[in-house]
């Protein structure tokens, strides 16, 4: 059994899509996924977990785009059954390893001010809240939580 984090492929679309689509209320949709594929201004990563049977599972991702040297996360999530395993952290570690070498600044995003879960994982790895959108999120609407870690 091993666990593996790379970049996203054509052959991950499929499970990607998947998983976004069990994990949020207005998913993106696998042609979403696909155009981000082919702008070099994003970046994704999934965590591809091989069993002992040597099947292979994509167990979650991140998706962000790069603006000069700053870092915005669409999207990032981990299929239900692979939650609380450390993907989540593997996945925002390997992405700042990335980011580091494209010697970006800082990386932001946005989360529902509900969603301890995700706030909990960017506090463990060093985000900080620097603001508040006002009724942000539809379905249902919900103020987002802005959190930045800066990297220089
Ligand atoms: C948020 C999410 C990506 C976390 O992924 P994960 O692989 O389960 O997270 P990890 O196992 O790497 O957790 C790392 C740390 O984050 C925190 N954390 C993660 N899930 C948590 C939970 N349910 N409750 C409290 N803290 C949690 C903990 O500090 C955890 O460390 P610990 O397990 O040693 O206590 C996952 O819950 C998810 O996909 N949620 C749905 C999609 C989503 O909300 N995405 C965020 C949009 S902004």
């Amino acid at each position: 059994m091993s666990l593996i984090y790379k970049q996203m492929q054509k052959e991950h679309l499929k499970a990607v899509s998947q998983i976004e689509k069990e994990c949020f209320s207005r998913p993106w949709s696998e042609a979403a996924f696909y155009d981000e594929l082919e702008n070099p201004l994003s970046i994704t990563v999934v965590a591809i977990y091989t069993d002992s049977g040597k099947e292979q599972t994509v167990a979650g991702f991140v998706n962000v785009r790069i603006v000069s040297d700053e870092v915005y996360i669409n999207n990032i999530a981990v299929s239900n059954e692979f939650r609380r395993k450390g993907i989540g952290n593997g996945l925002l570690l390997t992405l700042e390893e990335i980011v580091r070498r494209k010697k970006a600044s800082f990386i932001t995003l946005e989360v529902r001010e509900s969603n301890s879960p995700a706030i909990s994982l960017y506090t463990s790895l060093g985000y900080l809240t620097v603001g508040k959108r006002k009724k942000f999120y539809r379905d249902p609407v919900e103020n987002a939580v802005l959190m930045t870690k800066n990297l220089i």
